[in-house]
């Protein structure tokens, strides 16, 4: 694996993005410490979730001061949510017209004051701030002086008659696009990754769709507790970033990982993310897309049916992801068990032949996700005399062996993209049990596709699960993602679409 050397990594920096007029002492300094850059991206966690790879590859690139090449656009990418003159980015100009809105939890630790620093910096921007204060932060400060500081009301109760008419918890749920918990306690933690919602900031956190991002302090024994690290694992997976702490001396007087970073990093984090969420936003703007998710049923009879296992999460997260990004999504979804998402058009069917009608309804669109397990086969129930059976009433027990007769049921995916109304982009599912790259890549070339995402769902693996390990397959490029959860999948695959628009778009131009 090539490692840049820390110059390279500079003028790659300083030619890509072109920051002539910003301080080149801060990018300096930056390249040539990897720690500082990585703390300012969010910490290692988040970095690892954001690039894909493991916390334990970024630890290495910490200890060995380098990035290595495979990385480094990834990471320059990251970078450029940053605005990395750090001494002088408040207030961006960026920001001015930007509405954003965003919540700060306060909670009861040594470094409460210290989000003060936090509420005076965003006042600065144009972010549109509330604040939330635990019953233990008011023990280290006043929600007087947060309400000073902010120019608003401070919320302190869950159960406050007068901001309970308008359903207060759930407003401060919903309204903010960023959750800011600073300085998150273990205690914070530990009610989050156990579901307990027993005042007015975990109730917020446990009601809300919002990006939530953790920023905590504790002592270090605190932080490295097996119950800590525990609820740490569960937030990351369920798609909470978390700005990891410092580590050095602590109020307490131990020395250790647990120290509330600077605020100043904290809040330079959290623009990032709203520089990133500001060109999210609209990335998909005036593009529809097609989304079809979960099993299709197949009856054999009125109360009885052949299935598959699948739960249909990995294509609600999609058609979530990129609902977010602005795209106007159709979903059509075969019969799950779970909520559906926020979309424009969500269309209920149950059998191969209903989706592949819909999805056809729904022709023209730009990008089509094929992402449901369609039932191969309808089953014709027939008595072992070769008679059929009629299906419209219950099959009965009869002496007679009963068996089935199959019928291939269309291939939607091959259907639509062989058709003249082929969106722009198809994308389709893989899911195997054997030689799955090899089958997956025999899909795409038969069936004209953009891109394969493939699934090994061996051994009852990804249906119904959270997590996912899929494999990305293009006619002439091959990615093997981590395994992650389906939300950070349909994160990951949104940018890829991204891309793949991009592309399209080129190819337009250059036709
Ligand atoms: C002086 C003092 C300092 C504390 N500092 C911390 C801290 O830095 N981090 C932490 O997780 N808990 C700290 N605690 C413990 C929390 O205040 C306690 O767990 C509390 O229940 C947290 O409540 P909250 O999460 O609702 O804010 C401290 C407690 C005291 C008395």
């Amino acid at each position: 694996m090539k490692f840049y050397q820390k110059n390279e990594i500079f003028h790659l920096f300083f030619i890509k993005f072109n920051y002539y007029n910003t301080l080149i002492n801060d990018r300096l300094y930056l390249m040539n410490n990897i720690s500082k850059l990585i703390s300012l991206l969010g910490g290692t966690g988040a970095v690892a979730e954001r690039l894909n790879i493991q916390p334990s590859a970024i630890s290495n690139w910490k200890k060995i001061n380098k990035i290595p090449s495979t990385k480094l656009e990834a990471v320059i990418k990251l970078s450029s949510y940053l605005d990395l003159n750090i001494e002088n980015f408040l207030p961006s100009k960026k920001l001015r017209d930007l509405k954003f809105k965003m919540l700060l939890i306060i909670c009861g630790g040594i470094a409460s004051y210290k989000s003060l620093e936090i509420i005076r910096l965003i006042k600065k921007t144009d972010i549109e701030l509330d604040v939330v204060m635990t019953k233990s932060a008011q023990k280290f400060i006043t929600p007087l002086l947060v309400t000073s500081l902010n120019e608003k009301k401070c919320y302190v109760d869950l159960f406050s008659v007068e901001d309970e008419t308008k359903m207060n918890h759930i407003r401060l749920a919903r309204d903010p696009e960023l959750i800011l918990v600073a300085p998150a306690t273990a205690n914070i933690m530990a009610k989050l990754a156990n579901g307990l919602a027993d005042d007015l900031a975990s109730t917020i956190l446990l009601a809300s769709f919002s990006k939530i991002i953790f920023a905590p302090s504790m002592n270090p024994v605190m932080w490295n507790n097996l119950a800590t690290r525990e609820n740490y694992r569960k937030l990351l997976d369920r798609g909470i970033t978390f700005i990891e702490p410092d580590t050095g001396d602590m109020a307490c007087g131990e020395n250790g990982t647990g120290r509330f970073p600077e605020p100043k990093s904290i809040l330079e984090f959290c623009l990032s993310y709203v520089r990133e969420y500001q060109i999210q936003k609209n990335q998909f703007k005036d593009i529809s897309v097609l989304i079809t998710a979960g099993p299709t049923i197949e009856e054999i009879d009125p109360i009885r049916f052949v299935s598959n296992k699948s739960s249909g999460k990995q294509g609600f997260e999609i058609a979530s992801e990129l609902t977010k990004r602005g795209a106007q999504v159709t979903l059509i979804s075969g019969p799950v068990n779970i909520p559906f998402p926020v979309c424009k058009n969500i269309i209920q069917v149950k059998t191969a032949q209903e989706m592949l009608d819909n999805v056809t309804q729904q022709l023209p669109t730009d990008i089509l996700i094929c992402s449901a397990a369609v039932a191969d086969w309808k089953l014709i129930p027939k008595t072992s005399s070769n008679i059929k059976i009629d299906s419209n009433n219950k099959i009965k027990k009869t002496n007679e062996k009963l068996l089935f007769e199959t019928e291939k049921n269309p291939d939607i995916l091959k259907t639509i993209a062989k058709s003249n109304l082929r969106p722009k982009i198809v994308i389709g599912f893989s899911a195997e049990t054997n030689d799955i790259n090899k089958n997956a890549h025999s899909k795409l070339l038969s069936k004209n596709i953009d891109l394969i995402i493939a699934n090994d769902v061996s051994n009852n693996k990804v249906f119904g699960e959270d997590f996912n390990k899929v494999s990305l397959i293009e006619k002439n490029n091959y990615e093997e993602w981590e395994k992650q959860s389906k939300k950070s999948v349909a994160y990951h695959l949104a940018n890829k679409i991204n891309d793949l628009l991009i592309n399209y778009k080129k190819r337009d131009v250059n036709a």
